[in-house]
């Protein structure tokens, strides 16, 4: 037997407020056929009064905790991926750990923007494996909306805002075929900070700052990056590409999603997409979407799930795990 974080429920939240593509071709200069055929984005929500990344946090939480049939008591641990924090501090963790009524746990944020879910699950992963707890909760949370320059077209109609969460448990599980995390794979380049930013923040500017991208190079980083994290996490577990039943990658554009499939041979049907509906929700989109699968039926327990991002920094990183 071998302790591994094994998913025991996962949980989702959007705000209310649904915007589409025609509404943007009102405020800016696009059109729904630009943003269709480019990115694959139909709609994404945008947070409205009273909504805030903690709020969908813990919104997401309290669904995770009930689809794993556990109280937020029970929870050791709280890792908040985000890049949105509703302060520059406390962190946003401790503020969903409050809503939760949780009075004593660990709770921190980790900032790795749309790869956040995947440092914040290996993170917790590796805590619980190493006795830091036995149940953890894991969240993304963004609301980039309130990061974005509304007036420039090449950034404010990617990008939406909501949350996704994982309780983790550790449990004895039988060495081969055992469910939970089997491999994660984390990766940072700092050099690359100019094509993906925020150009502001407490210690620079003094001010939050908008969101600043240069789309096609980071596109073209992505399709290379994920497609070798991929590989390199499946060789460290042992697996293959045939193995995998699914990949939960982040949804950043359905032509990143399309090629990296393509690179690693994967039949698209494999590869879960929400990005039509949610647009790039950075370290929200993996369990935003691994939680729609999962939902939907998709995914089972059992099945071999692939989770892939990559994001500002550059990070990106990749996890294979039996769900
Ligand atoms: N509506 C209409 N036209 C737009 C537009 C919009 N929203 N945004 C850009 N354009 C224009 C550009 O100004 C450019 O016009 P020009 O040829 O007259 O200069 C033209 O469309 C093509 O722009 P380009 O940037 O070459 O398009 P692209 O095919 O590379 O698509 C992205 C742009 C951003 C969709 C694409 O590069 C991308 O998805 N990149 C990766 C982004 C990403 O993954 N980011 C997050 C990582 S976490």
């Amino acid at each position: 037997m071998t302790l591994r974080s094994v998913i025991l429920g996962t949980g989702s939240a959007l705000p209310r407020r649904r915007v589409d593509n025609a509404e943007l071709a009102t405020m800016v200069d696009t059109s729904d056929e630009w943003i269709v055929e480019r990115t694959g984005i139909r709609t994404r929500y945008v947070a409205g009064e009273g909504e805030s990344t903690t709020t969908l946090a813990a919104e997401a939480s309290r669904h995770a905790l009930e689809m794993a049939g556990l109280q937020a008591a029970d929870i050791d641990l709280i890792i908040l991926a985000t890049a949105t924090p509703d302060q520059t501090f406390p962190a946003s963790a401790t503020t969903v750990q409050a809503a939760l009524g949780i009075n004593d746990c660990i709770a921190f944020d980790v900032a790795a923007v749309c790869s956040g879910f995947l440092y914040a699950m290996t993170v917790a992963d590796n805590m619980l494996r190493g006795g830091a707890g036995k149940t953890a909760l894991v969240i993304g949370a963004e609301t980039f909306s309130r990061i974005l320059d509304w007036e420039d077209r090449t950034t404010c109609v990617l990008f939406g805002d909501g949350a996704g969460a994982a309780v983790l448990r550790a449990e004895e599980t039988p060495a081969e075929g055992g469910r939970g995390i089997l491999a994660s794979k984390l990766h940072a380049d700092g050099r690359h900070n100019g094509l993906l930013h925020v150009d502001g923040g407490p210690s620079s500017t003094g001010t939050v700052g908008k969101v600043r991208m240069k789309g096609q190079d980071v596109f073209r980083h992505a399709v290379v990056n994920l497609a070798q994290v991929m590989k390199e996490v499946l060789d460290v577990a042992g697996l293959s590409t045939s193995d995998i039943d699914w990949v939960v990658p982040h949804q950043a554009n359905a032509r990143i999603l399309d090629a990296t499939a393509r690179k690693l041979g994967l039949d698209p049907a494999q590869v879960v997409v929400t990005v039509d509906r949610h647009a790039n929700t950075s370290a929200a989109s993996v369990p935003l979407a691994l939680d729609t699968a999962v939902r939907d039926g998709r995914i089972k327990q059992g099945d071999l799930v692939v989770l892939e991002a990559m994001g500002g920094g550059f990070t990106w990183g990749a996890c294979v795990l039996r769900y």
